[in-house]
């Protein structure tokens, strides 16, 4: 098939097909040149741990040969159900689905007071203080709302599980003309070099976790010493999260209770771990930093 290298643009190339010609779009064929070059250096096979080289269109683990395809320009470590719990199939499986519809759905929401996601972006992560050129990741990045909210000038890494809500964030980033490197990844599974990221930033997926403790651990492995992590979700999450957990379950029987117990995702030794709810809405703030 014919690619464009260049990246984004609106070009039209005939492909030829076996039996016919087909019109393509050069989006659909946005091949790896368009990866930072250091978000290479920065990826490692999430399963064995080993740096990894790029090769054509597949990123290569260096000791094992793993093989890692980058489809749409996006790097993609969990094929549809490869490598996954039932759990982590199932949400994969849903957000496949709904990511046609995932966003009208929540500005519905927000418009009957049903969700504060809005709020919560516009209140709370607009407000998240981020430097100049400091890095940083949202895990479980949906269709990539959140990203409108952070300063112009960061660098910024989504990770979600679902490839078709990522090719929805794809669009709509590019509507709104901001740069953000895609992966397609489990949140339990980070396929990120330790220390990496000034930030991590979660909202509204570690319910869909399988252990929820171990995506926060991951975060925090992924966050530079001194960095701080950032997970934002609905008060009954929370309780829902520790209601699955056989060690925690007692200590959350209900939901305030449980927003109040939110310390407990945080890892060993973090500093400045703070729990509560944001003012107004719906949803809870977990936030630790990686000690120095
Ligand atoms: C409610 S949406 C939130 C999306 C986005 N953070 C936002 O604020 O709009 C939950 C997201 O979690 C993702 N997700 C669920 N389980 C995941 C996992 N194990 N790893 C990474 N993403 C996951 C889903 O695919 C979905 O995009």
């Amino acid at each position: 098939m014919v690619g464009n290298l260049g990246g984004y643009n609106n070009n039209i190339n005939w492909v030829q097909g076996r039996r016919f010609w087909i019109l393509a779009d050069n989006r659909n064929f946005i091949y790896n040149k368009d990866m930072r070059a250091e978000t290479i250096e920065m990826l490692c096979n999430p399963y064995a741990g080993e740096p990894l080289r790029l090769d054509g269109q597949f990123l290569v683990g260096v000791s094992s040969g793993q093989r890692f395809a980058i489809r749409d320009g996006i790097p993609s470590f969990v094929p549809r159900g490869v490598g996954l719990s039932r759990r982590s199939r199932f949400w994969q499986w849903f957000y496949d689905r709904s990511a046609g519809i995932y966003d009208e759905v929540m500005d519905l929401g927000d418009r009957l007071r049903y969700t504060s996601e809005q709020t919560v972006r516009r209140e709370y992560i607009s407000r998240m203080a981020i430097n100049p050129g400091d890095k940083l990741l949202e895990t479980a990045c949906g269709t990539g709302s959140n990203f409108e909210h952070l300063p112009a000038d960061g660098l910024y890494y989504g990770l979600d599980i679902s490839w078709n809500m990522l090719r929805r964030a794809q669009r709509n980033l590019e509507k709104r003309g901001s740069r953000v490197e895609l992966l397609h990844a489990d949140g339990q599974q980070i396929p990120l070099r330790d220390g990496s990221f000034d930030h991590v930033l979660h909202m509204g997926g570690l319910q869909f976790y399988g252990d929820p403790f171990l995506g926060v651990r991951e975060m925090a492995r992924v966050v530079k010493p001194g960095g701080r992590v950032v997970i934002l979700d609905e008060a009954a999450a929370a309780y829902r999260i520790f209601k699955r957990s056989p060690a925690h379950a007692r200590h959350a029987p209900t939901k305030a209770a449980a927003v109040g117990e939110l310390g407990r995702l945080a890892p060993h030794g973090a500093q400045d771990v703070r729990c509560g709810m944001v003012a107004g809405t719906h949803f809870f703030e977990l936030t630790f930093r990686r000690p120095e």
